[in-house]
């Protein structure tokens, strides 16, 4: 099951936002019938999804293929966070309809955050598509495509309060046998002003924390070494069994809860060989048990992502992110009393947001420079209808300022991630190896504790394996060492 699907192919695009990858499903024969390609865009959660999806389908009569050329259903896994991103999927079906006029029985479906932000508008705008899903509803995919065979087209963006999929084992789709996420949560109760998530993955809710530590075992037994716990916001993860998750509990109400501190703690113990991350912490939610219970366990890793958006607490309160500049730096403060100077943290940025006044774009630079970052995903603010930034605020920060806004944001990032990776050299690093680096098969690569890459002679060492690299030279990527 686990080599199934691998990275086929990963296309990055830098255009003055972060790269942005497509993950594309690759070729499995378990003797099923028809062909299904899946293309997946946005952020891991989407990933995640994709692996749920190929599942569902597998037992419902599809493999998985890499050729879109061979597929009798085509999906678009999609991402609404900036107006690019539905351009891209908007590109790509153009595309795509190219295909169809060849092989008019194609399927052609829109899944996630896009699918559930316009719905069946979707079908009216973009012609060629015959299915489009939200992500609450991939159980129903199997009865979807039955409709569509049926001559129908077929909608359904029924959003959860329950849904966690947390029974379906996930069909691995970019595996190099070693990493993987685990789902723990989904949907955000956040309402950052400029963000269409809550939208379009609807409300929080936490899966079962028996579950979690299952896959994880089994994760383990099958070779993996690394975990990687996702959320939109993993710091609120709270279970309930009295509640059974169907309604977050009263602050003072006694019952058997589990934290996130404590879901964390459960996978850790699996075993210390299994490595665990997480993502994405929110500033004002990520709580000191968390960072005590990262200090206690050596296999959970030091590496924090805790995007700052802004630097300017007037900017920070429009988003409506729930902590000023100054707790931001508490927070920053607590995380290296109890971590330590070598735990990573790592942010995201958006420049230009509505009304941001030059001497404010200043404020995310300077706050930049105390903390330095290790690492940050960095983006110019892109109004999405519905979200209260669109209805309250007006986008009145012009697109060349805010991309010089960005350009003085990533240039002072590449300085940081520089500076941050310096520090390495001259160290011993313990490195998980993932696979050979991108350039020669004589390389190693795999990342230390802190998320950084590590490339390192081969040598006799294996993927998989835990290898003590001495770093010795670094650029503001990549750390180049040899096995000590
Ligand atoms: N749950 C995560 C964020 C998920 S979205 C968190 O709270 O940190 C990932 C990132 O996309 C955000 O952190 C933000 O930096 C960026 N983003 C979200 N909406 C955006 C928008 N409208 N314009 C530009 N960037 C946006
Ligand atoms: Fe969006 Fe805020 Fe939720 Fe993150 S925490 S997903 S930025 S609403
Ligand atoms: Fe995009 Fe949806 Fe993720 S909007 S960033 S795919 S949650």
């Amino acid at each position: 099951m686990d080599n199934l699907i691998s990275e086929l192919e990963i296309l990055k695009e830098q255009d003055g936002e972060a790269c942005e990858t497509v993950h594309v499903s690759k070729d499995s024969s378990t003797g099923n019938s028809r062909k299904l390609y899946i293309e997946s865009y946005g952020c891991q959660m989407n990933f995640s999804d994709s692996e749920i999806v190929a599942s569902i389908l597998q037992k419902n009569g599809f493999d998985t293929t890499s050729d879109i050329n061979e597929a009798d259903v085509i999906f678009l896994n999609t991402c609404s966070i900036r107006e690019k991103a539905e351009t891209t999927v908007r590109h790509r079906l153009m595309h795509i309809n190219g295909l169809k006029k060849h092989k008019p029985e194609m399927l052609v479906g829109v899944l996630g955050c896009m699918a559930e932000r316009l719905k069946s508008k979707l079908l009216e705008e973009e012609k060629i598509v015959d299915l489009v899903a939200g992500p609450d509803a991939y159980r129903d995919l199997p009865n979807l495509i039955s409709q569509v065979d049926d001559g129908a087209r077929a909608v359904n963006t029924f959003l959860s309060r329950e849904e966690t999929y947390a029974d379906i084992s996930p069909v691995r789709l970019n595996s190099n046998g070693v990493t993987a996420f685990i789902s723990i949560m989904r949907g955000c109760d956040n309402m950052c002003s400029f963000c269409v998530v809550p939208f379009t993955r609807g409300r929080e809710r936490s899966r079962d924390p028996h579950s979690v530590v299952a896959e994880a075992r089994q994760l383990f037994e099958n070779g993996y070494r690394e975990v990687t716990l996702l959320g939109q916001n993993v710091d609120s993860y709270k279970w309930s069994a009295a509640e059974n998750n169907k309604a977050r509990l009263e602050k003072n109400q006694v019952s058997e809860v589990t934290t996130f501190a404590e879901l964390l703690e459960q996978v850790a113990l699996v075993h210390p060989d299994l490595r665990v991350r997480f993502a994405t912490s929110h500033p004002k939610d990520i709580t000191d048990d968390v960072l005590h219970t990262m200090a206690r366990h050596e296999n959970i890793c030091k590496c924090i992502h805790l995007p700052l958006q802004s630097g300017n607490s007037r900017i920070l309160e429009l988003m409506d992110r729930g902590y000023t500049r100054e707790w931001y730096m508490s927070k920053v403060q607590k995380i290296r009393e109890i971590l330590g100077e070598d735990c990573a943290i790592t942010s995201d940025m958006i420049a230009g947001f509505c009304s941001e006044t030059e001497e404010e774009h200043q404020d995310t630079l300077t706050l930049m420079d105390l903390v330095k970052y290790d690492y940050a995903y960095m983006f110019f603010y892109s109004e999405r209808p519905g979200t209260v930034a669109a209805k309250k605020y007006k986008d009145d920060i012009s697109d060349s300022t805010k991309k010089t806004r960005l350009e003085e944001i990533i240039k002072k990032q590449r300085e940081h991630s520089l500076i941050r990776n310096q520090t390495d050299v001259g160290k011993v690093h313990k490195v998980l190896a993932e696979g050979f680096s991108r350039r020669s098969a004589d390389f190693l690569q795999g990342r230390n504790s802190a998320n950084k890459v590590i490339v390192f002679p081969k040598e006799h060492y294996q993927k998989g394996q835990y290898v003590n690299v001495l770093v010795e030279d670094c650029t503001g990527g990549t750390l180049v060492g040899k096995a000590v």
